[in-house]
């Protein structure tokens, strides 16, 4: 079997509350490979094309604007059978059923800020990744020189 690309999002409840070390780091502790890694603020037409197959459902548009409140890392995972595994890793869905161990289980209570998300199939991560890595997809008003403006201020 051929290795297998999996898209992590570490989602802006994780990068506010300082989770971003915690979560690469279980995904590197578990054997698999980190092959591109961006931290960018999604512009909202890129958060509605991650999420399409969503569109229409009650929590669709306070999850776009959850997912467009801050910064997230996007993370392209590699490894044998690394959809499977990156999704055993971060548990299911809910955070208050998520079991103790996986990622949402350990530092989630809310089935909406739920600290990750991961691609369903190998189809989807190939998708997602493009959405994500897209250049077009960073709302540019979060971005490195925007920061580094606010900061050198005087
Ligand atoms: P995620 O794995 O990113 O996939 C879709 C997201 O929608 C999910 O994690 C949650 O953040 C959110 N979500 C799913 N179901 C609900 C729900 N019932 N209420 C609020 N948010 C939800």
């Amino acid at each position: 079997m051929p290795t297998e690309l999996e898209l992590l999002l570490i989602k802006p409840d994780g990068v506010r509350r300082g989770l971003i070390g915690e979560v690469l780091r279980r995904v590197e502790m578990k054997g698999l490979r980190i092959v591109a890694l961006k931290m960018l603020k999604l512009k909202r037409d890129c958060a509605e094309a991650l999420y399409d197959i969503h569109r229409g459902k009650s929590f669709y548009q306070g999850l776009i604007d959850f997912m467009t409140s801050g910064p997230v890392v996007a993370v392209l995972v590699e490894g044998d059978g690394a959809v499977e595994v990156v999704r055993n890793l971060i548990g299911p869905t809910d955070g208050r059923r998520a079991p103790p161990g996986t990622i949402r289980g350990d530092y989630s209570i809310s089935i909406l800020e739920n600290v990750v998300h991961a691609a369903d199939s190998r189809e989807r991560a190939i998708y997602e990744a493009r959405v994500v890595f897209d250049p077009q997809c960073e709302d540019s008003s979060e971005s490195w020189t925007s920061v580094l403006e606010r900061t050198s201020r005087p």
